[in-house]
């Protein structure tokens, strides 16, 4: 496995101009340290129903030791893709590295305007590229039960995706493989 560097500059060749599979045109880019505010911001604009979803609990606003957790990142172990479409933030996907394993943990949110465009698609792919060349094999999350939109994007990809069921909580697992032909 390639060697993490708390140091990793900015990856700026993560940057890229994607247009969805259902059409719609965004920016993606690595989240920065200046992107703190903007960041906050779009955590404040989502409905309590998405906060509730991405942080399984009622979480209004984002403490400072979030912001700086979200946003200061190394670019390999730990990484935030945000989607912007014009200069509004529209959606972050971001992985963590399990300490001692090739598996990260992944999260995602979507701006509820844009939801069911395709963003959380599209930035899995994104994300599980750059995750490969971190050393990343395994893509693990967790997401309520009654989250039929998370569990469609990850049962909906092209990767074999394992889900177990616990107490209204689906732990989902799946290897990032390049090789997963696309359905
Ligand atoms: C879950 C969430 C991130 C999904 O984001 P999204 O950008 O709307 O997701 P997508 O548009 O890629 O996919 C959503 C739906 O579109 C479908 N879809 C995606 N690409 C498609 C395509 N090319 N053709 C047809 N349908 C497609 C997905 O299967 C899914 O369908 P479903 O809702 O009928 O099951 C978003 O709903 C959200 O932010 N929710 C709140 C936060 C949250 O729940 N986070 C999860 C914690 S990890």
């Amino acid at each position: 496995m390639a060697q993490a560097s708390p140091t990793t500059p900015y990856p700026a060749d993560m940057e890229c101009d994607v247009t969805t599979e259902l059409g719609t045109n965004i920016h993606v880019r690595p989240i920065k340290p200046e992107d703190a505010s903007r960041l906050v911001t779009f955590h404040m604009s989502l409905t309590p129903r998405s906060v509730y979803r991405r942080f399984f609990s009622a979480h209004p606003r984002l403490s400072d030791a979030e912001v700086t957790r979200f946003t200061c990142l190394d670019y390999f172990d730990r990484l935030a893709l945000i989607a912007e479409v014009g200069e509004r933030m529209v959606a972050v996907a971001r992985y963590d590295h399990l300490p001692g394993t090739t598996e990260a943990e992944v999260a995602f949110v979507v701006a509820e305007d844009l939801q069911h465009h395709g963003i959380a698609s599209t930035l899995l792919e994104l994300l599980a590229h750059a995750a490969r060349g971190a050393g990343i094999t395994t893509f693990v999350a967790s997401a309520l039960a009654e989250n039929r939109e998370m569990l469609g994007v990850f049962t909906g990809s092209r990767f074999d995706v394992s889900r177990s069921l616990e107490f209204g909580v689906v732990d989902i697992r799946f290897l990032i493989d390049p090789d997963t032909p696309v359905s």
